[in-house]
Order: structure tokens, then sequence, then C-alpha cells
């Protein structure tokens, strides 16, 4: 089938809207062929960002080089600043790898992702205080050490140069931050200067990716853990590497061999030399508040599948083949088709659609819908929930390739609400790893790491601290 997957026939369907649907449905098919040639461009990339500064696909050295044990003991704090929400852990390490966690959650409001930045680390500043004095004893970090301020781990989720572990300054905003004055400044310094102007006795010791926090916590579980993978709100990659291969540093530890990189593979590609974009996707990145940046990203995360589904959705309105030519003020709105309605339109087996009726006729007030303005609704999600599938497929490939492990395999932990909740979306995967690489896709071993960047920050603030 042209979409590669289990799909049903629309009964009824003209013969004009069957034509745009089968042309559309070719743009976004993705076969294997296509698919390695991306791969290998992938890999050349990867090479290119391990030798020099500012390369498309930046390939940022994270100063992490331990890897736990899971004998460590202690307490730290967490922050986790990068989607949807702020999250705040107090993280303990009770040895023989037993963890315990308390947590609590707050919105990050569009206000805060737009405003100055200092009013975005005043309100995190804020947030831990609160947490600190609801929820934790205030304990001292190690016993016998007389600091009393805790140390905290900061996963910051966007592409940050980082020049040590507790250093690095924000390349560019991605997932709809905007905070105008905070690019190029330093992350870990404008949190503690926060911390300092709202008296929060916290020291912040680690910054890490939520990648890499993912990977390390994944591999405070199964040492085995090459590759530490997001997918949510967007999607990245971090993954262990040889020290001399990540030719652009001069590390000066010899006692270390491997450094965790986080690819910031969203960045892919943004010269659009391989990637397959449609018309639906050129629309959404010009419209986007960051054009011409994070050009895979944007075909493959949470924050952009329902818009991509929704230009398509409009332009077969345009063309009087969906919903009698009619829309609604609110299919007509930015983002307003959001990508938990894709998950759910995937996952509706009743037979008349009624769960797509549903979000169609009462979440975006399409006046009326027919079984086969459903079907072909649904359709369209498929495609562009395959296609992202197919695209994380081929990232993936690509650093299994880059570091020759195809043939042993590996274990991958992942993270994000895609790749929980999508339906599908690690089979598809799979089924693609096994179209590239036949019986070795099964020693590849891909599990859900949940909530494990907030682990990983205080594993990397631990680490820190060892040294
Ligand atoms: C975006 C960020 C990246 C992060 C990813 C997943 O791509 O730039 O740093 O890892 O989203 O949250």
């Amino acid at each position: 089938s042209i979409i590669r997957d289990k799909i049903d026939p629309i009964d009824g369907a003209s013969d004009a809207q069957l034509s745009a649907i089968d042309g559309i449905a070719k743009e976004f098919d993705l076969t294997v062929e296509k698919l390695s040639e991306i791969i290998k461009h992938f890999c050349n990339e990867m090479d290119k960002g391990l030798s020099k500064n500012g390369m498309t696909v930046p390939m940022i050295p994270s100063f992490v080089t331990g890897i736990p044990t899971g004998n460590e003991v202690g307490t730290f704090l967490a922050l986790d600043l990068g989607g949807t929400n702020l999250r705040i852990c107090e993280i303990s390490f009770e040895g023989k790898g037993a963890i315990k966690i308390k947590q609590q959650k707050h919105k990050v409001t569009e206000n805060l992702k737009a405003g100055p930045s200092h009013q975005l680390f005043d309100f995190i500043a804020d947030c831990v205080d609160k947490f600190l004095s609801e929820y934790t004893e205030f304990v001292t970090v190690q016993p016998g050490v007389h600091d009393r301020k805790l140390k905290l781990g900061f996963t910051f989720s966007f592409p940050v140069e980082q020049t040590a572990i507790n250093k690095g300054t924000l390349i560019k905003w991605t997932k709809g931050f905007t905070c105008p004055d905070a690019e190029n400044k330093d992350v870990v310094f404008m949190l503690q200067e926060a911390m300092k102007r709202k008296n929060v006795p916290v020291i912040v010791t680690a910054l890490v990716n939520d990648t890499v926090g993912t990977l390390l916590s994944h591999s405070y579980k199964d040492p085995n853990t090459l590759i530490g993978i997001i997918y949510g709100t967007g999607t990245n990659g971090a993954y262990f590497e040889d020290i001399p291969k990540i030719k652009k540093i001069n590390f000066s530890d010899d006692s270390q061999k491997k450094m965790i990189v986080n690819i910031e593979w969203g960045a892919f590609d943004s010269e659009k030399k391989v990637l397959p974009l449609t018309m639906f996707d050129n629309k959404l990145d010009r419209e986007s508040n960051n054009p011409h940046y994070q050009i895979f990203e944007k075909m493959i995360s949470g924050m952009y599948l329902g818009e991509i589904t929704r230009n398509i959705l409009l332009h077969l309105i345009d063309r009087m083949l969906l919903f009698d030519g009619y829309s609604s003020k609110d299919l007509n709105r930015h983002y307003s088709f959001e990508t938990e309605y894709l998950s759910t339109i995937e996952a509706d087996e009743t037979q008349t659609l009624d769960d797509t009726k549903k979000i169609l006729e009462e979440l975006l007030n399409i006046p009326s819908t027919t079984l086969i303005d459903r079907q072909i609704v649904k359709r369209a999600c498929q495609m562009v929930g395959l296609r992202a599938a197919r695209l994380s497929s081929a990232s993936l490939a690509a650093i299994l390739i880059h570091c020759d492990k195809v043939e042993c395999g590996s274990s991958v932990g992942i993270d994000g609400s895609l790749f929980e909740f999508y339906p599908h979306f690690s089979a598809r995967i799979k089924k693609a790893l096994q179209e590239l690489f036949g019986a070795n896709a099964d020693k590849i071993k891909i599990s859900l790491a949940r909530d494990g960047s907030g682990v990983g920050a205080a594993l990397a603030a631990m680490l820190a601290a060892q040294k």
C-alpha cells in the first residue's frame, strides 16, 4: 500500500477526492531507498559537526564522561525546562540502583516563553522555593559536608554551546520559546542569578540536555545503553562518543574514554537537501516563529504534527474535497489541530469514526461531517504520523551505523509523549529498522525511559560533585 500501513478503503469517495489523497500520500511516502539516502546524509553531517563548531547538526559535547555505577548515594535537586511544563524534583539515590523521587510540575505560560528572560528565570526560582518549602526536608547534600546548599542539576532542553558541565550559552530557542534577550547568554549564570535574587539556597552544578539526562538515567539501569532520545514537543538524540572522535575539543582528562554528545538533530538538513518536504511543511515553516530552523524536528515532533495535518485539511477544504468546502473559525486558527487529536483519530477504530467526529464537530466546530470526510481526515493523520515515525528511524539508524553497532546491537532509552502515547509510533519505527537492517534490527532494544531527564540531571549533578 502507498502508505505502508494497514489502511481502510474510503468507500464512496469521489474520484477527485481519491486522486487528491493519493497524490498527497505519495508525497508523504518514504521508501527504504529514500530513508537510506537520508541516513547517509545524516552520517556525513554527524562527522562534520564533530570536527567543527557551528555546523548544521551541532553535535554538542556534554562534558558528561562518567557513567553511574548504581551504588552512588545522595540527594539532589533536578529542574527540567523545555516543553510544556517546568518540573522540579528531589531525587534520592539510595544505593543498589534504588531511587526515590518527589516532584512538582508547573505549566510554563506563553507569556513566560516570550517575555524577558529574567521573568522566566525568576518564575523558575519561585517554583523551586515553593517546592523546597512544601516538599522537602532541608537536607545536607552529602553527610559530613557543611555546605547546606542543595546541589541542582538543570535539564535545559534547548541547543546550548556547552563549555563545561556547569556552563553553556543558549544558541537559539526552539519549540516556541522566544525570550528575546537570552540567546548567547550563559544559562547556568541566568538561573543562579535568579536563585540569588530570590534567596533560594541552591547551587547549580550541572547543565544537561534532556536527551543527555535520558541517556544517563537509562544507562544507570542498563549499561549497554548507547542512545537517549526524546520524541515529545521537540525531538533530539544523544549518544556515547569516543572522545578522540570529538575532534573539535581538546579534552585533557586521559582517564576518560567516552563523552555524551547531544546531537541536536532537530536542526538536521535545514538546507533542505534530502528531506522530502511538502508544501504543507513549507507553509508550517514559513509561518513558524523560527522559519528555516529545526526542519527535521518540524516533520517529526509533537509540537508540529497537528499543524501539518491542519494544513492538509485546509488544502482539501479549499479544493472543495472535504467538509463540502466548509472550515470553521477554530480550524482556521494556527495550531488548533492538536497532535493529541491525531493520536485519538489514529486510534479510532469505531465503525463510523465517532471519536473523530467528536473532535471535528465538537472541538473544532466543523458544522457537519460525513463518514467519507472522517475517513479522509484519518488518512491524513496516518500519513503524517507514519512519516514522522519513519524519519525517526533514520536518525536512530544513522547513529547505530556511525558507532558501528548494527551487527552487535545496543539499547536505546526513549522518552516523550509522542513515543509514549502516539499509536503505532514505536511499532512503525521498528518496522522501518527491519526494512533497513533485516534481522539485525532485533538486536536494537528500544524502551521507554519515562521521566528520565530529571533523574539524569540529578545523576549529572552527582557525577559533577564526585570530581
Ligand atoms: C528541541 C531542543 C533540544 C531538545 C529537544 C527535545 O529539539 O532544541 O535541545 O533535546 O527539543 O526536547
